[in-house]
Formats: C-alpha cells, structure tokens, sequence
C-alpha cells in the first residue's frame, strides 16, 4: 500500500469508490469529492474549521422538522438551488415559462378552490386577483392544467410556520381556454427564517434575510414538464438583493389597481401568461421539479 499524501489522497478515495454500481451516483459523488478536496486544500482546512463545519451542519439537520427545511434554505441562501434551477432551464426541449425557486414551504396537503375563489382566510389589506392563460411553448392553450399557488399570508407568515389549517395556498384548474383565475391576498415580503444555524450564517456574512414578495407557482400539465416558480411584486425594496437569488426579470410582475380586462372588477390584479415546455423523455424519467419537503422528515423518521 502506498503512503497517503496531500498530493494522491483524492485519488486513492475515487479509486475506491469506483466500485459504485450506480453510475450516476458514481459520477456524482466522484465528482463532489474532488471538489471538496480540492476546496479543502485551496483554504488548507484545519481540524478545528473542519469541526466548526461538522457542528455547523449538524445544528442545520437537527432545525429540520416537518414544517421546517433547514437544508433547503441553506441551499437557497447560497444560491445553490438557484443554480439547480437555471441549468435545469437550459435542457428544456422548448422555451417556457423561466422556473424560480421551489423553497421550503410547498406543501401536498393543499386545497382544490374553484375558478375565481378566495385562497386567504382573512383579507385585510388589498386583494389581487391573479389570471392569464396557461399554454404549450407555440401559445396553444391547456385546458386542465393544474395551477398550484402559495404565498405568504398579511402577517408576512406561511400558514406552516404558525398553524395546522393550509391557508393562503390553494390548487386551481386552467378551464377550456387555458384560463386561470385566483384570488388572493397581495403577498407580503419577509424575512427568511433567522432563528437557526442558517439565519446565524446568513447574519455573520452581514446580509439581511429578505425575500421580496411574491407568490409561488406550481403548474403542471400531462406530457409537459412541470414548472415550478414565482411571481416577484414590482417595486418591493428587495427585488435586486433576493437572500435566495430567486427574482429572473421575466417573473417580475406589477399589482394594477384597475385593469378593464380582469375578470373580476373592484379588486386590484395581476395578469400573467404562463407556457410549458413538453416533457422530454429525461423529464419523464427524472423525478419531480417539485415535491413536498416535508416528506424528507416523514421518510426519514419512519425509517427510524
Ligand atoms: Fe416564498
């Protein structure tokens, strides 16, 4: 056996795990490994940096719980699932709707409302109506797609965060013409969670943890590559320094107070068109963009 060193320790690693029988795990850990040595000698870790690293990651996996996905937002603050997001735009087989972010908050457990229901529980402040037309990549409108929507609720809160109830989320059906049709409440921009290991970060790197407001979108269409992402208000302080990098220009949209061509009038609203990509035959045999965080846990303490 030859001697480790700093020099052959990477490769010596990558020769064993060459037995990998799955190739893509094999590339992908490969891969990994030869970055986080290759990062490990660039900042020469030490053991003591290494273990601020172990404990730091520890504390992120410990935060998790049902309603709460540490890991996503460590991934979303350093703009890790951004990335994810963007390459996956780039092996869309058609040009479609610019995907955002999924983030911690999507849940199943979401109720179906009819065209033009209410989604918020409570309506305070200004009511926005959401509408426009889901079609395929050529402008031919999809009938029966399903719209899934959620956003935060006036108190700048998701429902998960400080109830059982699902509020201000909501699964609405695209009818004949490809027409969607939503009321809600105007979304409020908020900080993400600041109390765990990611807020501590995030605050040691002298950042702020805003997000600006938007509503999230889930849309989906069979033999179409589901789209997962978000609507950002115009002129929220926020839009340029997202903490979670996930404003794109074309997902920025304008509250307008009154617009003669909204189906439903005395409310302000929100026009928006989106289109789908087909599904390629890597879409269909890949899994979801966007699936329920709180499965995670679920899985994990059945397995226990
Ligand atoms: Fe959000």
């Amino acid at each position: 056996m030859s001697e480790l060193t700093v020099e052959n320790i990477t490769d010596v690693v990558l020769q064993q795990m060459s037995t990998t029988p799955n190739a893509r795990q094999k590339e992908v850990l490969g891969v990994f490994v030869k970055h986080l040595h290759a990062a490990a000698k660039e900042v020469r870790l030490t053991p003591s940096e290494w273990l601020m690293g172990i404990d730091f990651l520890t504390k992120v996996g410990q935060k998790c719980t049902d309603t709460r996905q540490e890991f996503i937002l460590l991934s979303d603050t350093m703009g890790l699932s951004a990335l994810v997001h963007l390459m996956h735009d780039k092996t869309a087989v058609e040009h479609a709707t610019t995907t955002s972010l999924l983030g911690p908050f999507f849940r199943e457990n979401t109720p179906r409302y009819k065209a033009g229901e209410q989604i918020a529980k409570s309506v305070k402040g200004k009511e926005v109506v959401l509408y426009g037309r889901v079609s395929d990549a050529h402008g031919k409108p999809l009938a029966n797609a399903e719209v899934t929507v959620w956003q935060t609720a006036e108190n700048g809160l998701y429902d998960i965060q400080y109830q059982d109830d699902p509020d201000v989320r909501g699964i609405f059906t695209t009818d004949a013409n490809g027409d969607y049709l939503i009321r809600t409440t105007a979304p409020v921009g908020y900080s993400i969670p600041m109390d765990g290991p990611v807020g501590d970060l995030v605050t040691s790197q002298g950042r702020h943890g805003m997000r600006p407001a938007h509503i999230h979108f889930l849309i989906s269409s069979p033999d179409y590559r589901e789209l997962v992402t978000a609507l950002y208000i115009d002129g929220d302080a926020h839009i340029a320094d997202d903490v979670v990098f996930g404003v794109a220009g074309e997902l920025v949209v304008k509250i307008v107070d009154h617009d003669p061509a909204c189906p439903i009038q005395g409310a302000s609203s929100v026009r928006y068109d989106f289109s789908l990509s087909k599904a390629s035959e890597a879409d269909k045999m890949s899994g979801r963009v966007g699936a329920d965080p709180a499965a995670i846990t679920k899985a994990a303490a059945a397995a226990e």
